[in-house]
């Protein structure tokens, strides 16, 4: 795994805390995106989260603790499966939603009976919440529709007149969000897909399903109202394509941006790697990068929905409202 490390004073972490303590929002680096965060047991604080982001107010928001054993005092663990999934994948890149106790406000989950928990391993988010007396609620930091924040020199201008401090930890390992899973009727359920993938939960657990709408587009009331909205989105209108259908699609353009693995050649094509490991990494900043040519189009090539790439198509699915032009399509 990619690991760039940038070293953060203790003195900032005190800082942040201070602004924290007293309310506000703090930007922090994790292993997965940068957090917008707030005190989560302030539900005024947690409110500043929705305006900030113009976040809808039924999109909930994660509980983010300083290790497992926290977890009692803010959710119910109900079954075995759910503690088998803390026990294999918490502290990391995993959301776990469980039975929500009163101490959570009402505004963090938006008046749901359960509540996203999860533990980050990220070196200066673990030290943060660690001095912590309270967990930190934290949407993604980005706008709502525009793509996570992996550099904080991606966020800055979006936020720097919004948030009170923001820690600086370099780019975020991961690169894309963590994995969003419920146990339903005794079987884990990924509402969002991460870099845990379906194979790894069925590795530990036997059997995982995913949800539907994990690539399709999702109406009326859904298990994560995340799934409802807008997500992920340059300016610039976005086409997923599959590699064999490129070369063809490009032609329909004046000035077409791709991204794309390294055997694409050609003016404006912006290599996003050759593994999913590098692609789940830059994926969110080069569509801020690729935003910036101001082509007429991105054309962005598809991977296969396999372990990880099935996070990366979520999220490339969705930045690309749902428009794909698959390898056997017969015209575009
Ligand atoms: O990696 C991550 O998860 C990052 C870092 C900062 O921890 N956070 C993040 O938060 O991606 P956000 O708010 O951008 O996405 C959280 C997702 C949303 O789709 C939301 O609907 C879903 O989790 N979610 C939160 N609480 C839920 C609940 N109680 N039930 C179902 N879905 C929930
Ligand atoms: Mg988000």
């Amino acid at each position: 795994m990619i690991k760039l490390t940038k070293i953060i004073t203790k003195n900032e972490l005190v800082l942040a805390k201070e602004e924290l303590d007293k309310g506000n929002l703090v930007i922090f680096p994790t292993e997965t995106v940068y957090g917008l965060g707030a005190n989560a047991l302030d539900s005024e604080a947690v409110d500043k989260i929705f305006k900030a982001k113009n976040r809808a107010s039924n999109n909930p928001l994660i509980v983010h603790l300083k290790n497992v054993h926290e977890i009692e005092k803010y959710a119910v663990v109900n079954n075995e499966v759910e503690q088998k999934l803390i026990d294999s994948f918490m502290p990391g890149p995993f959301t776990i939603i469980l039975q929500k106790k009163d101490i959570i406000p009402n505004n963090v989950t938006c008046n749901m009976e359960t509540v996203g928990i999860r533990v980050p391993i990220d070196e200066t988010a673990h030290h943060l919440l660690d001095i912590l007396e309270y967990p930190i609620a934290a949407p993604s930091a980005n706008l709502s529709t525009r793509p996570s924040g992996t550099r904080v020199s991606d966020i800055y201008e979006e936020f720097k007149d919004k948030v009170e401090f923001i820690i600086d930890g370099g780019e975020s390992t991961i690169g894309l969000e963590s994995t969003v899973c419920k146990v339903i009727d005794g079987i884990p359920t990924i509402l969002r897909p991460g870099f845990i993938t379906k194979e790894d939960i069925e590795m530990v657990i036997g059997s995982c399903n995913v949800s539907e709408f994990v690539l399709k587009e999702a109406h009326g009331k859904v298990e994560s109202p995340g799934m409802l909205y807008k997500h992920y989105s340059p300016k610039t209108k976005c086409l997923l394509v599959d590699k064999e259908k490129i070369d063809e699609v490009r032609k329909d353009y004046h000035n077409p941006i791709i991204l794309g693995d390294s055997t694409i050649m050609g003016d404006n094509v912006i290599c996003y790697g050759d593994d999913l490991v590098s692609i789940a990494h830059n994926i969110f900043k080069l569509l801020r990068e690729a935003d910036e040519k101001q082509g007429d189009i991105i054309l962005i090539q598809a991977v296969d929905l396999k372990g990880l790439g099935l996070a990366i198509m979520n999220r490339l699915i969705r930045t690309c409202e749902y428009n794909y032009i698959r390898k056997n399509d017969e015209n575009n």
